[in-house]
């Protein structure tokens, strides 16, 4: 259903319940880049009504969903730190196209892989964390990131044809399988 050519492996589940705190830190991170996409494709598209419209109000979700994730780091006495970078998303970036309207295509497109990813590994989360509170918390993000998969991919349709938009969805999940298999095992949302 999210579209994903490979399914994260035990070793991914194993290597985050061995550091929650981690994974916290990581993913407050995450969502606080997804509100930076978010604005910067209202930077860099202003004149895309459908897309400033739809980035406005994702950006403000994105942010309450990291402030929910730093509440949860603070509760538990961790600390935010420094961002540790994600060579995942890193290494899906470099698959955009830089001649528009392919990098808006593809920028949009990634973001949609992006939130699938997380979206499945949140119901991950939500299985097989021991924590309670921790388990409802993930289980309540995985149907507004399948919600902003299904946004970013509407988006694009928007600004491309279907069939094109489907086509290069298609190869663009591939590609991501490939990378997500390489980076297997770090405690890191998308380690
Ligand atoms: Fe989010
Ligand atoms: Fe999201």
């Amino acid at each position: 259903m999210l579209g994903l050519t490979s399914a994260t492996n035990a070793e991914w589940v194993a290597a985050v319940l061995a550091d929650p705190a981690r994974v916290l830190v990581d993913h407050a991170h995450c969502e606080k880049k997804a509100a930076t996409m978010a604005i910067s494709l209202i930077n860099r598209y202003p004149e895309r009504r459908e897309l400033v419209e739809a980035m406005a109000l994702l950006a403000q979700e994105e942010m309450e969903h990291f402030a929910s994730v730093t509440q949860k780091i603070y509760e538990r006495g961790y600390k935010l730190k420094h961002d540790a970078g994600d060579k995942y998303v890193q290494a899906l970036h470099t698959l955009i196209r830089t001649n528009e309207p392919d990098r808006l295509i593809d920028t949009l497109l990634v973001s949609s892989i992006v939130e699938a990813r997380s979206c499945e590994r949140f119901q991950l989360l939500a299985q097989h964390i021991a924590e309670e509170d921790l388990r409802q918390f993930y289980s309540s993000l995985v149907e507004s990131e399948a919600q902003h998969r299904t946004l970013f991919v509407r988006l694009a349709r928007t600004y491309a044809d279907r069939r094109t938009v489907d086509a290069r969805l298609e190869e663009l999940n591939v590609l991501e399988g490939n990378i997500i298999e390489s980076l297997r095992g770090e405690p890191a949302m998308h380690g």
